[in-house]
This record gives C-alpha cells, structure tokens and sequence, in this order.
C-alpha cells in the first residue's frame, strides 16, 4: 500500500512511517521542514517530499503521482504556535487540510486519518469530556481543528471521502522542545532521565489528561486499519493514562525510578490563567473503544517512564 504521512518528520508521523516501512509499504512523507533526525534509521527506505500543506497543487502533486491509497494527515503547528501566529495556523491547519481533503476526493485516495485534539473542548465542558460534549474552543489551534473535524465529516457523507478523526489529549515522549501549558507532564520526566534538575510550572495538583506518544501513533494506525462500516462517530476521543494524573502524581513515580531527581514548583501565572478555564479531568473514549476496539499499551506513568527511558538511552540522536 502506498502510505502518505503529511508532518512524516514529526514526533508522531516519525513513529507512524517506521511502522508502514517494517510493514513492506510504499512511504512517502510530505513536510514542511523535514526533521531528518527523527527518520535516520529509515530515511533510505521513504520517499520525501518537502512541501507545504497550505499550497493546493504542491498536495495535489504528491498524491496523484505517488499513486496513494492512504493518507495519514499529521502536518499542522501545534497549539503554541498557532496562537502565536494564527495567520500561518490557519494556513497550515485549515486550508492544508481543505487541500488533503480535495486531494483525497480528487485522486480517490483511500482512507484519510486526521489527528484533532482535546482543545477543541473548551468553555462550558465540566470535569468529563465525551464524544457529544458541545465543542467550545478558545484557542486558534482548537478553532482550526474543530472545523476540519466537521469538514472530514462533510467529506464524508458529501463525496464518499472514507475520513476518520480522533481527538488526541496531550501528547507526551522525549525530545519535545516547545514549552506550552502541558509541557511539563514531559519533562517532569525528561529532565530527571537526563540528571536534569527540573522547575515545574504549574501547580502540583494540575491535571491535564496525557497520552504516550508511542500510543497517539497506535490510536491513528489502528482507525485507519478499521473496517469503514464499523465507523459510525467519526471523530472519536482517544484517551491514553488513565484516571488522569497531577503534576504530584508523576512526580511520585519519578522519584521511584529517579530517587536523586530535583523537582521543585513555579508555577507561572500565565499558564495557571490557562487551567482556570480547563476543566477537563476524565477524557470519555467510550466510543473509540466500542466502535474500533481502541485500548492504550501505556495507560499508566510507570508503563510510560519505563519506555520513555529505553527510548532516550537506546535512540540520543532522534530526541537530541
Ligand atoms: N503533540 C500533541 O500533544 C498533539 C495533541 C493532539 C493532537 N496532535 C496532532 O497530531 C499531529 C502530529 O503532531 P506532532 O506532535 O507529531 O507534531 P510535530 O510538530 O512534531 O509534527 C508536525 C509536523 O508537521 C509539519 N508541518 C507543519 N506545518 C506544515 C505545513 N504547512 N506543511 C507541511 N508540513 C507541515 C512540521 O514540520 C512537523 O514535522 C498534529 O496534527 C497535531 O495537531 C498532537
């Protein structure tokens, strides 16, 4: 099967081409800035095309001529930057995934996997979120992502577009660069692996549903392979550790595997202001699990250390 991996260089579609590559499938990876690092060990094994999603043709071209039968939709700016400049969000996230879509219904490209998010929740959400929960976003990046989730859907029932989307929560796994509000669930165990000192910086009873990043790639290989007719929702939570930890919660388990680990808590005022208004503490993926058999390999932090570990000692280069 010829795969396309739009964002094939990044954190998650890095996982995602390894697994299309040791499966014999024909990989082409499409991205803006490609991060070679991150695909060393398989970089002679992909086609990869460097391209912006925002460019319709630039979409266009690499799906008719790579004859693609699965599209794996992963580019986008995340969270931070989308609110930092969300002109470009809108570019990338919105019209870049209007141009897969198009590309996908023009080229009769197979199935379409589209990773949304936990912040397409909002105001008004209380402490569960389900699949119906009314979606109220308050970020750029939230905005975009809910609108291409009614998008796909539209795609969907309108032209036959065989599209799939689950909302992922906060993705956590080593080498992440960018601080932004959930940042720390990651480097409250990072710095400590790497004898790190770490300053927390949100308050120790914090919780932001989190999810392994070696299972955000398993939750978007496991939709896409799912027969079409047992897709009714369409886009789907999928939740990873479960219940839902605080900051103080990882940092007890930490302490297990990393007894010297120096953590202290400064919590900033601008990210606090941010978690007045997430409510969320359980991420309802009820649906995901009965309609597609959804179940996490990480679903508690000591499953998640354990890995997060053998990842940095056994790969230093990708999460340099
Ligand atoms: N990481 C998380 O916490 C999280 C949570 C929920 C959903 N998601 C979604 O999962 C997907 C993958 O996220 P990730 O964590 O691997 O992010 P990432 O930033 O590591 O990877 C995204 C990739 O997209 C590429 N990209 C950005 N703009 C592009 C453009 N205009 N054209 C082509 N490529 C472009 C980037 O260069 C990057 O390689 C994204 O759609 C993201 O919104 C991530």
């Amino acid at each position: 099967m010829n795969v396309l991996i739009t964002g094939g260089t990044g954190f998650i579609g890095a996982l995602l081409a390894r697994t299309h590559v040791r499966r014999g499938d024909g990989v082409v990876i499409f991205d803006v800035s490609p991060n070679m690092n991150r695909i060393d060990d398989i970089r002679n094994d992909v086609s990869i095309i460097q391209g912006n999603l925002a460019f319709a043709s630039e979409v266009n071209n690499v799906v008719r001529d790579n004859r693609i039968e699965r599209i794996l939709h992963l580019g986008s700016m995340l969270s931070a930057p989308s609110d930092a400049k969300p002109w470009a969000s809108f570019q990338a996230n919105v019209i870049g995934t209007v141009n897969v879509l198009e590309a996908a219904r023009m080229f009769d490209a197979g199935t379409v996997v589209f990773p949304s998010t936990i912040a397409t929740f909002g105001l008004d959400t209380g402490k569960v979120a389900y699949d119906a929960t009314v979606q109220h976003p308050t970020t750029m990046y939230g905005c975009g992502k809910a609108y291409c989730e009614n998008l796909g859907r539209f795609y969907r029932t309108r032209f036959g577009v065989d599209f799939r989307g689950i909302r992922l929560p906060s993705v956590i796994g080593p080498g992440a660069k960018v601080r932004h509000v959930s940042q720390y669930n990651a480097w409250m165990m990072e710095y400590p692996l790497r004898g790190m000192p770490f300053e927390c910086f949100v308050t120790e009873d914090t919780r932001m549903p989190t999810m392994y990043f070696k299972d955000a790639a398993n939750a978007v290989d496991a939709i896409a392979s799912t027969p079409s007719d047992h897709i009714k929702t369409v886009n789907y939570n999928v939740g990873g550790i479960t219940p839902t930890t605080s900051a103080r919660d990882i940092e007890q388990v930490v302490r297990r595997h990393v007894p010297d680990a120096v953590i202290t808590y400064v919590p900033d005022p601008a990210i606090m202001a941010y978690y007045k208004t997430f409510t969320i503490e359980t991420f309802d993926d009820s649906r995901a699990r009965k309609e597609w058999g959804w179940c996490p390999a990480y679903p508690d932090i000591d499953t998640v250390l354990l890995d997060f570990k053998a990842e940095l000692d056994e790969h230093p280069d990708w999460y340099a």
